[in-house]
């Protein structure tokens, strides 16, 4: 005798939704790997090919800023020619869904890569910055990419670097979008993490939060991140396969 396979989240996690006033998540890299965006940590991700030191810094960038622009720009290719998968898509239904009762939703990414927004969520908080901007690191100007520029690309305002809009190791994170996204974790009901390691701070600190504040803060993720042990539910699996299922087990808006 077979048992029958449930889903693998709890009905807990499903009444609460149910219940929730207001939802909010946090993304990181693993919810893009299903598109075809390579993750920072897992066996075949970027930092076991790159050294951070050497590429994600403002130092590395002064010294060598045409490798440094270089490498974003090569991210940046691959992102354009990828899609958002039923992972983003499912996050996307979500906010539909809670907004559409009245309730509030807002998602904190930690990607660069722009498909939440291409998959259709609103309310969304760039933690880290986007791949899809740059900025003249002198005058502060928006800078469009040039592509088969000779040497580094430089400011067409004022001849200064222009550098990827992204929060590098050592910088702070927008004042506005940590602000937000620590607020919306304070007073979530439901709290999701979804495909981060959580080893980035403040990133990492926002599930504890909401769950610290009394949300139902559950995990997305096939493998336990280190803050796993200190959430509500585990749920085993990848982002594109759980979370539509999730989405379908919410009774119509
Ligand atoms: P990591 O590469 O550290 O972690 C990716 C996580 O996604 C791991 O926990 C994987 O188990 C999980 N994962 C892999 N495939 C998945 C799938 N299909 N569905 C769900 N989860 C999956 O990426 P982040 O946690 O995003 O910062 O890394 C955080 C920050 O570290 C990044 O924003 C970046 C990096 O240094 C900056 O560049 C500032």
């Amino acid at each position: 005798m077979h048992q029958p396979i449930g889903p693998p989240f709890s009905d807990t996690l499903v009444q609460r939704l149910r219940d929730a006033q207001r939802v909010a998540v946090l993304t990181g890299a693993g919810i893009s790997a299903e598109s075809g965006v390579p993750t920072f940590r897992d066996p075949d991700g970027l930092w076991q090919k790159f050294r951070p030191e050497e590429l994600a810094n403002v130092e590395a960038f002064l010294s060598n800023p045409e490798l440094v622009q270089g490498w974003y720009a090569h991210r940046r290719e691959i992102v354009e020619a990828v899609e958002p998968n039923p992972g983003h898509v499912a996050l996307a239904e979500l906010e539909r869904w809670v907004t559409g009762r009245g309730g509030e939703f807002l998602l904190s990414t930690q990607n660069v890569d722009g498909l939440h927004a291409r998959a259709g969520t609103e309310n969304l908080v760039e933690l880290h910055g986007s791949l899809l901007r740059s900025y003249c690191l002198r005058c502060g100007a928006p800078a469009a990419e040039s592509a088969g520029a000779h040497g580094p690309l430089t400011c067409e305002e004022c001849g200064g670097l222009v550098r990827p809009d992204v929060v590098w190791f050592g910088e702070m994170l927008p004042e506005e979008a940590i602000a937000q996204s620590t607020e919306a974790a304070a007073l979530a009901d439901v709290y999701l993490s979804v495909g981060t390691s959580a080893v980035v701070y403040p990133a990492a600190g926002l599930p504890q939060i909401a769950r610290q504040a009394g949300a139902y803060v559950a995990e997305v993720n096939p493998t336990p991140s280190d803050i796993a042990p200190r959430l509500n539910e585990q749920v085993r699996g990848r982002a594109g396969d759980v979370l539509p299922l999730l989405v379908a087990a919410l009774p119509e808006a």
